[in-house]
């Protein structure tokens, strides 16, 4: 018998049972012996959202949310964002470990390698409408790419998984810079292998007719460092939809679709696109006082505030807010960052956020700084995909190695009718 132990005492029959404790958990399997008769398929744990279900045990990420503390593979976000670059950090999310100096340079080279996309790429997205969100049409492109590597399936194989990450992180900026041009009907731009990956990125999404693009190194060590910080965080959403998906051994192409697809939602990453237009549209810092009302008479939410996991201020907002100065001072100030610190100073002293403990978050002053880097409302959610393609590769190969690993299957409460019999159409009042 372990150590650490919870009694339970079903009132409904008198039997009590003892329940190991293993990490401050409960095996929800283990409630399922306490029956009340032979046929009753047991107890079950009802958790709606996981609010409070661990769903696995996972190394890469910890969002510690009373203390604000966020560590990937252990090392805080701070000295990740101050001294890393974001390829690095995918290397030490991916592989556990910091590379080496020679580790880091073949890394590079394999990422840099994989950005071209294959030309039939260009033609289903001709057929996207000019004004199809980019995010949906990052959903679909990088489903499709499951078809053109059928070895993808091969989820087993080592060297098959490094090939598609490899792909995967090289191509989702391709994919999201050729989304965006399609929007606006310019040609797409090739990627430029002597760049770095934001510099790249940059390069694809704003190259005109100049031969060569030169990114500008504020902006491009900026995007690098938000890229850091939206790289991987613990079991979120999407997250969660990529084990989920994964579980079934489906390729990586298309879990990675689904997890996309779960971050365009504006409760997840498409709440950074959510702020701007929700600044826009209080327009004047003397009309915050009026939005805070509604949102406490609950017309509305805030957002960019709250987090399921932060009860204290996200440290990734922290690090934007601050890297806002910088970014601001080369491309001019977001008239909307007035508004938004407004908001946020009152909101830090209103009773009804402090009691709930509702913080900015991420996505607060992200789309701000986006949006002064000429990114457009649409494109935010997408510079969110592109680095957490990282944490989903990561948390999706780790849960294929896991050996507690099964297909998601939850249970269910059913509310339902009963049987009842078929009525034919005819007989129907
Ligand atoms: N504005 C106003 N009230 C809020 C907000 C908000 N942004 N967030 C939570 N609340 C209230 C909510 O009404 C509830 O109040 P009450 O107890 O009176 O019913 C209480 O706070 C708890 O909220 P909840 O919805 O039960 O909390 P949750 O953990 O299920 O939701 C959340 C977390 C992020 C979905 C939510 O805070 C939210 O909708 N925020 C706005 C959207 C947003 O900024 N999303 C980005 C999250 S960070 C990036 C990412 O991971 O995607």
């Amino acid at each position: 018998m372990p150590s650490e132990t919870l009694t339970i005492v079903d009132n409904r029959t008198g039997r009590s049972y003892e329940v190991p404790i293993h990490r401050n958990a409960v095996n929800a399997g283990d409630l399922s012996q306490i029956k009340t008769s032979a046929e009753d398929r047991g107890l079950m744990s009802y958790d709606p959202g996981f609010k409070n279900t661990a769903v696995c045990e996972s190394r890469i990420s910890l969002v510690d949310g009373e203390r604000g503390i966020l560590l990937y593979r252990g090392y805080p976000i701070e000295q990740m964002a101050e001294q890393s670059t974001f390829l690095e950090t995918a290397y030490l999310l991916l592989e556990a470990q910091l590379p080496s100096r020679k580790q880091l340079e073949q890394w590079t080279h394999d990422i840099t390698y994989h950005t071209m996309l294959h030309e039939n790429i260009k033609k289903f997205m001709e057929g996207f409408r000019h004004d199809a969100h980019p995010m949906g049409i990052l959903i679909s492109t990088v489903g499709a790419l499951s078809t053109f590597y059928p070895q993808a399936r091969d989820i087993f194989d080592v060297e098959s998984r490094r090939r598609q990450a490899h792909r995967l992180i090289a191509k989702m900026p391709t994919l999201a810079a050729y989304a965006y041009r399609h929007s606006v009907g310019l040609p797409y731009a090739y990627p430029d292998n002597d760049l770095s990956y934001t510099g790249n990125f940059l390069n694809m999404m704003f190259k005109m007719t100049e031969l060569k693009y030169r990114p500008n190194p504020v902006l491009e060590r900026a995007l690098d460092v938000l890229f850091i910080l939206h790289a991987d965080h613990e079991q979120n959403c999407s997250t969660n939809i990529m084990r989920g998906v994964g579980s079934s051994n489906a390729d990586p192409y298309s879990s990675i679709a689904a997890a996309v697809a779960a971050l365009s939602g504006p409760l997840h990453g498409g709440a950074n696109e959510q702020v701007v237009r929700m600044l826009a549209q209080i327009g004047d810092v003397s009309r915050v006082p009026e939005l805070i009302r509604r949102v406490k008479a609950g017309e509305s939410r805030l957002m960019g505030f709250g987090h399921r996991i932060y009860k204290s201020y996200d440290p990734r907002a922290k690090i934007i807010k601050k890297m806002a100065d910088a970014v601001f001072d080369e491309v001019g100030r977001n008239p909307l960052l007035d508004i938004a610190l407004e908001l946020e100073k009152i909101a830090l002293e209103d009773e009804y956020f402090v009691s709930r403990k509702l913080y900015p978050n991420v996505d607060f002053y992200s789309g701000l700084i986006y949006q002064a880097m000429g990114f457009p409302m649409d494109m935010f959610s997408v510079l969110f995909a592109i680095p957490r393609v990282v944490g989903w590769l990561a948390q999706w190969e780790e849960s294929l190695l896991d050996s507690d690993r099964k297909i998601a299957r939850p249970r269910q409460i059913y509310t339902g009718s009963q049987h009842r019999d078929y009525t034919p159409l005819f007989d129907r009042p």
